[in-house]
C-alpha cells in the first residue's frame, strides 16, 4: 500500500539537474511550503504541495501519517570510519593536554593503536557493533553512510572488516557503501616501510577484495608520514583497474599534493580539502572532483582552520559534507552537527550545507541518481525534524531534532515528541 506523508511545512525537494550541484546552484533547495510526499514501494511517487499529491490516484488509498515540520532527504554521510572496536580515550586526554594529532601519532596513539582491538576482535561482534551504531546514524535522519575498513592493516583484518559491513547490512536498515582503506597508515609490523607494505595491499588484500566485491571504493591517506602522492596515483590506477572507485583524503593536515595525485587516477571525490591550494581547487573544478569536507574533525582536532568552502563554491567545485565518523579524529555521527559547523565555520550558507549534506553527499557515492533527493522516482529515504524552518537545522547545535527516519518508503525510526504526534487515518 502506498504512504503519504503529508502536513510538512517545509519540505526540501532539491529538484534540479541529475548531477552535483556547484556553484549557485547549491543554494536552489527546491523549497515547497504545506508539503506532502507520496511513496510507493520504496519510491517516491509524487512530492510537492499537499493540494497537489493528494490529488494523486494513489493518494486516495494510501495510508496517511501526519507529520509537521521539515522534511528533507535522508542525510548521505560520504565518509565515515564507523568500523572501531574502541575509543581512542588516551589520545582524547593527550588532545585536552594540548596534543596535536601529529604529536599523539609520534607517542604511539593514532591510528596504528586503533589496530590491535580491531584484530581481536571477531566478525559477528564487529558487525553487530556497527549495527548499533547504524541505529544511532538513523536516528540522526542519516540513511546511507559510506563505511570505510582502514583499522586492520594486513588481510585478514580488512577482509575481516568489509565482511562485518556486509553482515551488518543484514541487521540494519541504513544502507552502506564499504570502502576498503588498507591504505591507511603503515602497520607497525612493517617498520614505517610504506611501498613495502602498499605492494603487500596491491599484490594481495586489492584484488581479493575486488574479486569478492566487498568494496565499492578504494581510499587511500596521502599525508607526510602515511602515503606520498606518487604512491597515492599508481595506487589508486590498480584499484580502478580493478573496479573499485577512487577516493582519497588528502590536504587534511598540510599541503602535499594528494588532492591533484588522486585526480589523475580518477577519483570521484577529494575528501578534507583543509589545505588545498588554488591549483588543486583549479585541477578539481576542471575533472568535477566533489570535495567532501569534514569540519566536524576540524571541530574535534580543536584547530582553527576550515577547509575553504566559500573558494571551494565560488570555483564551481561541488562541495559534500560528511561526518569522517572514527575514534580519531570525529567521534561524532550526527550530520545536524556537521551543518552547524560548516556553517559557523566554513561560511556556507544552511541551503549549501543540507544540499552538501544529501544531494551532493549523494554525488559523492556515486548514487545521487537514486537517493539524496526528494522527486519522483527516488528511493523514499527521508528524514524529518520537529522544526519550523529548515535553517533551525543549522542554527541550534549539539541536539538531534530528527523525530522520524524514513529508509525505502519505511519508518525506521520515530520519536515524536507531544506538538509533532503521528495520526495515523
Ligand atoms: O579522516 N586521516 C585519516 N583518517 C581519519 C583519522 C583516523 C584516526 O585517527 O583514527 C580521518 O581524520
Ligand atoms: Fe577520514
Amino acid at each position: 500500500m502506498a504512504t503519504l506523508f503529508t502536513g510538512i511545512k517545509q519540505l526540501l525537494t532539491f529538484a534540479g539537474d541529475k548531477a552535483p550541484r556547484q556553484g549557485a546552484a547549491m543554494r536552489e533547495v527546491g523549497l515547497v511550503k504545506n508539503a506532502a510526499v507520496l511513496v510507493d514501494s520504496g519510491i517516491i511517487v509524487a512530492a510537492g504541495s499537499r493540494a497537489a499529491v493528494s490529488r494523486h490516484r494513489l493518494a486516495k488509498k494510501a495510508g496517511k501519517i501526519e507529520v509537521s515540520g521539515v522534511c528533507l532527504p535522508g542525510f548521505v554521510d560520504s565518509h565515515t570510519h564507523a568500523v572501531f572496536a574502541e575509543p581512542r580515550l588516551k589520545d582524547f586526554s593527550m588532545r585536552t593536554a594540548g596534543a596535536s594529532y601529529q604529536e599523539i601519532k609520534a607517542a604511539g596513539g593514532g591510528i596504528t593503536s586503533s589496530v590491535g582491538a580491531v584484530r581481536r576482535q571477531p566478525q559477528r561482534a564487529m558487525a553487530e557493533q556497527l549495527a548499533a551504531r547504524a541505529a544511532g546514524f538513523l536516528e540522526c535522519g542519516t540513511t546511507t553512510a559510506e563505511v570505510k575498513s582502514g583499522y586492520g592493516l594486513n588481510m585478514e583484518s580488512e577482509l575481516k572488516i568489509l565482511r562485518a559491513v556486509r553482515e551488518a547490512q543484514k541487521l540494519t536498515p541504513l544502507e552502506m557503501l564499504p570502502t576498503l582503506l588498507a591504505a591507511h597508515s603503515v602497520p607497525p609490523e612493517f617498520n614505517g616501510e610504506a611501498q613495502k607494505y602498499l605492494d603487500y595491499v596491491t599484490a594481495g588484500i586489492l584484488p581479493k577484495v575486488a574479486a569478492g566485491k566487498l568494496a565499492v571504493f578504494a581510499d587511500i591517506f596521502c599525508e607526510k608520514g602515511y602515503f606520498t602522492p606518487e604512491q597515492t596515483t599508481a595506487y589508486l590506477k590498480e584499484a580502478k583497474r580493478l573496479g573499485l572507485t577512487p577516493k582519497v583524503h588528502s590536504e587534511q593536515l598540510s599541503n602535499c599534493g594528494g588532492t591533484r595525485a588522486a585526480i589523475a587516477a580518477g577519483v570521484i571525490s577529494a575528501d578534507h580539502a583543509d589545505h588545498v591550494y588554488a591549483e588543486d581547487i583549479a585541477a578539481m573544478r576542471e575533472a568535477g572532483t566533489i570535495a567532501a569536507l569534514l569540519p566536524a574533525s576540524n571541530f574535534y582536532l580543536g584547530l582553527t582552520k576550515y577547509p575553504p568552502a566559500r573558494e571551494l563554491i565560488a570555483a564551481g567545485v561541488p562541495v559534500a559534507l560528511a561526518t569522517d565518523f572514527n575514534p580519531g579524529t570525529c567521534p561524532c555521527w550526527n550530520m545536524q552537527f556537521v551543518l552547524s559547523a560548516a556553517c559557523t565555520h566554513c561560511g556556507m550558507t544552511p541551503e549549501e550545507a543540507i544540499c552538501a549534506a544529501t544531494v551532493n553527499g549523494a554525488w559523492a557515492l556515486g548514487i545521487g541518481g537514486r537517493v539524496g533527493s526528494v522527486i519522483p522516482g527516488m528511493q523514499a529515504d527521508l528524514a524529518f525534524f520537529a522544526t519550523e524552518d529548515y535553517r533551525e537545522l543549522c542554527y541550534y547545535f549539539g541536539a538531534n531534532q530528527c523525530v522520524m527516519t524514513v529508509k525505502k518508503g519505511k519508518i525506521v525510526y520515530e520519536n515524536h515528541p507531544v506538538s509533532h504526534r503521528r495520526r495515523p487515518c
